[in-house]
């Protein structure tokens, strides 16, 4: 079978699949060396570029694809978020494009030097997505990371070197590890996108989610907010006055996060902030 026999049949088998049929697009772009043009104009040259070797190797990883679901994140082992080349593996949530935003509301929300040259958190770090991107948005702050599984640290801190950016990374549960390092009343920012999905939800979510990604990066508690109730209690006592306070959650849950904010009474400035697809996806807030 040529490339192009191999790619249509493949196409159509994706259709059947509900796969969608740009995946294996991407999966070609990212694992040989054709252009979106090659694929577009179905350039007449690819089989030169295509060795039965490379084929072999995609033909492999596109069935698992189908049939076990596997997201090709997983199978290709690397992700690009922001600019960022991230490793990752199941042991970390694959970060996602809306989280992206976290860093830009960050950047327009704290252009004063006590944000830019402070000590700023990222609690549930994962793949390290938003303690490295913030790393290199202020490169004067000093950067620490938290993560419960010692797994996705390891993969964090490879991604951190990788970026060539510095971050201190911390095992522990949210804030346990920053009291031992004394971080009380130090921070200028806390940033999270923890864990906010209502447990029976996360059994039901689509199978590349529910088999693939891991519990501990999605199940929020019995209503998705265990997490970020933790988040909201704690953090006053970690913020400078004035200190910057993000979480990213899940449609539904801002309204009842801003009002939780409110309850605490020690926040103030509490704004909700949409998504690209206009879905209320982030609260910040300020220490008062
Ligand atoms: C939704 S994922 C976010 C990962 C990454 N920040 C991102 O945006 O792609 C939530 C992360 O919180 C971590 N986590 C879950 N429970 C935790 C806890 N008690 N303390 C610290 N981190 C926790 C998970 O291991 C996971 O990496």
């Amino acid at each position: 079978m040529n490339f192009w026999e191999w790619y249509d049949c493949n196409l159509s088998a994706a259709q059947q699949e509900n796969v969608q049929i740009f995946e294996l697009d991407w999966l070609i772009l990212r694992l040989t060396s054709l252009d979106k043009l090659d694929l577009r104009l179905r350039s007449p040259d690819i089989a030169q570029k295509i060795t039965p070797e490379i084929l072999t190797k995609l033909d492999q990883l596109w069935q698992k694809r189908l049939s076990d679901r596997v997201p090709l994140q997983y199978l290709v082992g690397s992700v690009t978020w922001r600019d960022l080349d991230l490793k990752v593996s199941p042991d970390v949530l694959i970060p996602r494009p809306e989280t992206e935003l976290i860093i830009d509301i960050v950047a327009e929300n704290c252009q004063d030097s006590m944000y830019e040259n402070g000590v700023w958190v990222d609690l549930g770090t994962g793949s390290g997505a938003i303690a490295i991107a913030l790393a290199q948005k202020f490169s004067q702050a000093e950067i620490h990371a938290v993560d419960y599984s010692q797994a996705a640290l390891e993969i964090a801190k490879t991604n951190s070197n990788r970026n060539h950016q510095q971050v201190q990374f911390h095992h522990g549960s949210w804030f346990e590890p920053l009291a031992n390092h004394n971080l009380e009343n130090k921070l200028a920012g806390i940033v999270s996108n923890p864990p906010y999905i209502p447990s029976i939800e996360v059994v039901n979510l689509q199978p590349e989610v529910t088999n693939h990604e891991p519990h501990l990066a999605l199940d929020g508690g019995d209503d998705g907010l265990d997490a970020i109730r933790e988040l909201i209690n704690n953090a006053p006592q970690y913020l400078i006055s004035g200190g910057f306070w993000i979480v990213e959650l899940m449609a539904g849950q801002a309204e009842v996060v801003r009002s939780l904010l409110q309850i605490n009474g020690r926040y103030t400035n509490i704004q909700i902030h949409q998504d690209y697809a206009a879905i209320k996806r982030f609260v910040s807030a300020n220490k008062k």
